[in-house]
């Protein structure tokens, strides 16, 4: 049952130039909603031509705001602009994200720090900027695209499932409070999936749990993302076994379990075989020094 109807709605995608943001956008186009999409400025020419496509082939608007959401100021001139040439958003999608991938202690601290900013800090903010408008005119939807990460430890990529762990938080008490509103917020929680994020400096190929859960298609998740976005879905993780695994079996396991289980397989198969062999037994990976 269709809860939202995106037909001749208008909807703001940030970081649509690629990946699981590009692969949403043509769900939304489908469906005949009004776009607005974002991306980085050097991915201007890129965006813009993604942009004629969909106008070629699905004949709705479209219109491109390549914005850098990590410059000072970024959300509020994305905002500006979206309310200047684009006017009114029903829905937004918090899409754009990143990822740093090492040890703790030892991963570069600017990439950390940006990983935070994108993840929760910009979405937090874009959320603040649009939310006012929606509550006024008494409808629209946040979807806000958090991770299986949000749900468990993530060694290795500790402030990538603390900023999407922040953003599940953050998403669940601000659709409580606004109950009643004709506004809601809901999380997209994906497993892993084939974009350049898994492309990112110093991430490994040859993760252990890729063996357990391969890799899915942008286009894979969004066909069943967009149908759980009609529904109104509060969290959404495709594909039984990622609930199994993400949901289920994290919240009922002990948590020593969980973290062993986790710190084994968010690790590179050929790194850790390479340090335990050079005696380190640590299983460390990569850093983004
Ligand atoms: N891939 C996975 O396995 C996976 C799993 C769970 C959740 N997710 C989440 O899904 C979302 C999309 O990730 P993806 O996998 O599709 O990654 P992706 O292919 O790297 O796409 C990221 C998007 O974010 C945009 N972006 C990056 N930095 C930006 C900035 N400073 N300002 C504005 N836009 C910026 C990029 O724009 P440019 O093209 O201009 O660089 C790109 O469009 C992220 O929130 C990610 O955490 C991914």
């Amino acid at each position: 049952m269709k809860r939202f109807d995106f037909s001749g709605k208008r909807v703001l995608i940030t970081g649509a130039s690629a990946g699981i943001g590009r692969a949403l956008s043509a769900q939304f186009a489908r469906r005949g909603a009004i776009l607005a999409l974002g991306s980085l400025p050097s991915e201007a020419g890129e965006l813009e031509s993604w942009a004629r496509e969909l106008r070629r082939t699905h004949g709705t608007e479209v219109h491109t705001f390549p914005v850098d959401l990590l410059e000072e100021g970024g959300p509020e001139r994305l905002h500006h602009e979206v309310s200047l040439r684009f006017g009114k958003v029903y829905a937004l999608v918090n899409n754009a994200g990143t990822v740093a991938y090492g040890e703790f202690h030892e991963t570069d601290w600017g990439r950390q720090e940006a990983t935070l900013r994108l993840n929760l800090l910009v979405p937090m903010r874009l959320m603040h900027l649009f939310l006012g408008d929606m509550v006024r005119s008494g409808e629209g939807v946040v979807f806000n695209v958090s991770s299986v990460s949000a749900l468990q430890p993530t060694p290795f990529q500790a402030v990538y499932g603390a900023s999407k762990a922040g953003l599940q938080s953050l998403s669940q008490a601000v659709r409580a409070e606004l109950a009643g509103s004709g506004v809601t917020v809901c999380t997209l929680n994906p497993p892993y999936i084939d974009t350049r994020l898994l492309r990112t400096p110093g991430y490994p190929e040859d993760l252990r749990f890729f063996k357990i859960s391969g890799k899915k298609s942008p286009e894979w998740l969004a066909e069943r993302a967009i149908r759980a976005f009609e529904e109104g879905r509060m969290m959404f993780i495709p594909g039984l076994a990622n609930r199994i695994i993400h949901d289920l079996l994290v919240r009922v396991s002990p948590r020593g379990v969980v973290d062993a289980v986790s710190r084994f397989f968010l690790q590179g198969a050929s790194r850790a075989a390479a340090k335990k062999r050079a005696g380190r037994g640590r299983g460390t990976e990569g850093t983004n020094r």
